[in-house]
């Protein structure tokens, strides 16, 4: 490359308006000072573990609701104050967090929980390593260090916890929610649980359910006009003076509010929006510049979920594209051939329709039934984005790379 060419794309980078004063207020874990529409919320669950600091246990919290609706964010608000007045009132509180979807075993949530405690600075013996301990053990060694040190108050946060129950079953929650029933000298463990499944609780052991949801809390999604004050205050600390019109905040609320309430998404089509007018150089982030981040948006998320699909949803995606009326004997049949050519054994026709209508719930494929007169009705199946997103992502696949590739 020439060293004009060079020259010219950092000139281009350096001139033009600067729309973004502080780019970390528009990451995903940058959390506000003020969170707006949560306060009944916090208030509830700050007065819950305010009893902590008076020596007391609170009650096992359980906290549900869609994504994006502020669930993380309020907790880690309030345990970052609690903290600080348990500091100045020298209560002995510690508040491990742990993410139960990222520590994604049993044993690597209870290792995280041992280093968030300070267990693993201590005695070799009372230590939980990363690996080579029984579960037993290791939560026998946390249980012991709560013990010993008399007095701990520990407030265990369990986020994506639902995760945690779905892959390890609800073991580790029996074992902290019965706990208590061991410490002596004013010690104890309560826990909070983070879930955005609603159903969350079905999965667990009678036992476990009543003791985890001793207190209850349902975070709704927020609304348009909730979205729109959220997204006007971030863009506050995010934008220069003029650097984001209204009309563009509205539709990014009214996008966002639209689907689900859901106020990560709000705030990642702001930052993708305002890259894009970053890249072309505009006076300051419009309304087009929202559309073509919902767009990019959609198409990386396509992307990623086709990726990360099984062989089989990745054949049925593809005999969907390749076949040419879309009605499910046909689509079946084209499967079949796929799958022979590729040689995978294919599914029955029952569980190619199963996994079709996960798809459509994903929004991958659209169905719908056409009347044939008097033959009857038939479901229609047609891929809902462009054929190059498919091929784009399949094109590292080792066994589909070529299938995707021809027509
Ligand atoms: N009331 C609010 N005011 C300002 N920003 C908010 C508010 N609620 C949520 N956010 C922002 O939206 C994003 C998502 O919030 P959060 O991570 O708390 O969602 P969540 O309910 O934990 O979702 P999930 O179930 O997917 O984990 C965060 O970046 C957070 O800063
Ligand atoms: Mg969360």
């Amino acid at each position: 490359m020439s060293d004009d060419i060079l020259e010219g794309i950092f000139t281009k980078a350096t001139a033009g308006k600067i729309l973004i004063k502080d780019r970390k207020t528009l990451t995903i874990d940058y959390v506000p000072e003020k969170l707006p529409f949560r306060d009944e919320e916090a208030r509830t669950i700050a007065q819950t573990l305010s009893i902590v600091l008076k020596g007391a246990r609170p009650s096992n919290l359980l906290l549900f609701g869609k994504p994006g609706t502020g669930k993380t964010a309020v907790i880690k608000n309030i345990i970052k104050r609690l903290q600080k007045k348990a500091k100045e009132l020298e209560i002995d509180v510690i508040v491990p967090f742990v993410n139960a979807k990222t520590a994604n075993t049993a044993y690597k949530i209870l290792y995280e929980i041992a280093e968030e405690m300070g267990i693993n600075k201590g005695e070799k013996k009372q230590q939980v390593y990363f690996t080579g301990l029984s579960m037993g053990e290791a939560t026998d060694r946390i249980l012991d260090f709560i013990q010993k040190k008399k007095k701990l108050h520990v407030i265990l946060v369990i986020d994506e916890i639902d995760s945690l129950v779905d892959k390890n079953g609800d073991d580790i929650l029996y074992n902290f929610t019965r706990a208590n029933e061991r410490m002596y000298e004013g010690g104890f463990i309560s826990l909070i649980g983070i879930s955005n499944s609603l159903t969350f609780k079905d999965k667990l052991d009678p036992r476990v359910r009543s003791s985890l949801s001793e207190e209850e809390m349902v975070f709704n999604p927020y609304t348009i006009l909730q979205l729109q004050k959220i997204l006007s205050d971030r863009a506050k600390l995010a934008f220069n003076d003029d650097a984001i019109s209204t009309a563009a905040i509205n539709l990014c609320a009214a996008m966002a509010g639209k689907e689900n309430g859901d106020a990560r998404k709000a705030i990642d089509l702001l930052r993708v929006a305002a890259e894009i007018a970053e890249r072309e150089r505009a006076s300051d982030v419009q309304e087009i510049h929202i559309r073509q981040a919902q767009e990019k948006i959609e198409k990386d998320t396509n992307y990623e979920v086709l990726r990360n699909s099984t062989t089989h949803t990745k054949i049925v995606l593809l005999a969907i594209m390749k076949s040419k009326n879309g009605n499910t004997g046909e689509v079946y049949e084209t499967y079949s051939s796929l799958c022979k050519y590729t040689e995978q054994e294919p599914l029955t026709q029952r569980r190619m329709t199963q996994i079709v209508s996960e798809l459509d719930q994903l929004g991958l494929v659209m169905t719908d039934v056409v009347s044939q007169g008097r033959y009857g009705r038939s479901q229609r199946i047609k891929i809902a984005f462009p054929s190059l997103t498919i091929r784009e992502a399949l094109k590292d696949d080792p066994i589909l790379s070529t299938l995707a590739m021809v027509d």
